[in-house]
């Protein structure tokens, strides 16, 4: 992964539970977050005594590089967001500026938690599809805004292979949106539905109470029966 990259945006842990419908059980769940990226939902949760680890490749750059980063991307992000209004839904964040300040909340949250993290072995590391962890170490495994999101770039065999990988180490995947960056259904969703039946998972699509880009408002849930 090169840092220059990388658009590094975060989301909050209410921002999480809504798109992962999280119950009061959930929550108490051994959490694996892949792709978690500068989100605040570990550190929010080890404030409630709930452990999380989260597992992203930016996590082999230091808290200083990551921070010039998120500096030098974000007014970008948010100018886009702005003249891209259209493509989201201004419900759960209202304005450019809720979300502006959403955010860059979420993403220092995480940085000046980011090296007591690393430390206590909250974040790792690591890329999907290879996870360094022991089979059925977690309950439950999310991701938010890797897979299916970028099914420009990542094929169909990825999204097999990393959902494979979170079903070795988890009994439950969640994946949130089903979407792409252009906004559709991403390609790989009839697929992996009917690859991981196949396999005798059981394979769910929820409506969620979150909706920020149009549309997305979906959850995949596949759990080993
Ligand atoms: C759009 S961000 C989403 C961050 C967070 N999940 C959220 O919803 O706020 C996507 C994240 O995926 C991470 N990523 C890129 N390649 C990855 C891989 N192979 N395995 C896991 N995460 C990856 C990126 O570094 C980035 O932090």
């Amino acid at each position: 992964m090169q840092l220059k990259e990388v658009v590094p945006l975060g989301r909050t842990c209410t921002e999480y539970q809504a798109m992962f419908n999280l119950n009061k059980a959930d929550l108490n769940k051994n959490i694996l977050d892949c792709g978690g990226g500068p989100s605040s939902f570990n550190y929010e949760m080890k404030m409630q005594n709930k452990e999380v680890i989260t597992i992203d490749p930016l996590y082999q750059f230091s808290r200083e590089e990551i921070e010039k980063r998120i500096n030098a991307t974000f007014n970008d992000v948010m100018a886009q967001a702005k003249a891209n209004q259209d493509n989201y839904i201004w419900k759960n964040i209202k304005s450019v500026e809720e979300l502006a300040e959403t955010r860059m909340t979420a993403m220092k949250l995480f940085l000046n938690d980011f090296e007591t993290g690393k430390n206590d072995k909250r974040y790792i590391n690591a890329a999907l599809p290879d996870l360094p962890f022991k089979d059925g170490k977690f309950d439950l495994a999310l991701s938010s805004h890797f897979l299916f999101l970028y099914s420009d770039v990542l094929p169909l065999d990825f999204h097999i292979n990393a959902v494979d990988e979170m079903l070795r180490v988890a009994s439950e995947v969640r994946i949130f949106p089903l979407l792409d960056l252009s906004t559709d259904k991403s390609q790989h969703v009839e697929e992996i539905v009917r690859i991981f039946k196949e396999k005798e998972m059981h394979v769910s699509i929820e409506t969620v109470d979150y909706e920020f880009q149009r549309g997305g408002n979906q959850l995949m849930k596949i759990c080993k029966n």
